[in-house]
């Protein structure tokens, strides 16, 4: 996926319904891993016991018709975009889905500081450095 393409992006947070260990998550995951892969959509899922934050970077018609079904899965709600925007480069671009539970010190991050925050702590997470 060519890195240097203009994409739109946008971090969001829910509220989850299921806890964090369950079987839902997968099916959440794998929806996303197959449409995103078709789509170029790019980013990254992360929750801990209440909260998914979302970053998600694509072309802007596959964003939005992807958001807006996102935003009506039942699996979560009271979705909120922490940011959005254009961007010059994908910051995912080697990820259809990321996806890391958060437990512990690093909740701080879903309980949003803020949005540059957000994608420095998921991407350290997305390379395994925490
Ligand atoms: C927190 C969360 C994140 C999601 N992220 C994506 C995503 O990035 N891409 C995607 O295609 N679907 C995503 N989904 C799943 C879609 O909402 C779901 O697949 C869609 O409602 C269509 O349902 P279907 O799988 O029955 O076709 C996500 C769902 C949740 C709850």
């Amino acid at each position: 996926m060519s890195k240097s393409e203009q994409t739109e992006f946008v971090i969001y947070r829910s509220e989850v319904i299921h806890p964090q260990d369950h079987l839902s998550n997968l099916d959440i995951l794998r929806a996303a891993e197959a449409r995103n892969g078709m789509l170029e959509l790019t980013g990254f899922l992360s929750r801990d016991h209440r909260h998914f934050v979302q970053f998600l970077e694509g072309q802007t018609e596959d964003l939005t018709k992807v958001m807006s079904m996102t935003e009506r899965d039942p699996r979560h709600h009271s979705m909120k975009i922490l940011a959005s925007g254009r961007q010059d480069a994908r910051q995912f671009a080697d990820w259809d889905m990321g996806f890391a539970p958060v437990t512990g010190d690093k909740q701080q991050a879903l309980g949003c500081r803020n949005a540059t925050e957000i994608r420095t702590q998921l991407q350290n997470a997305a390379r395994g450095g925490g």
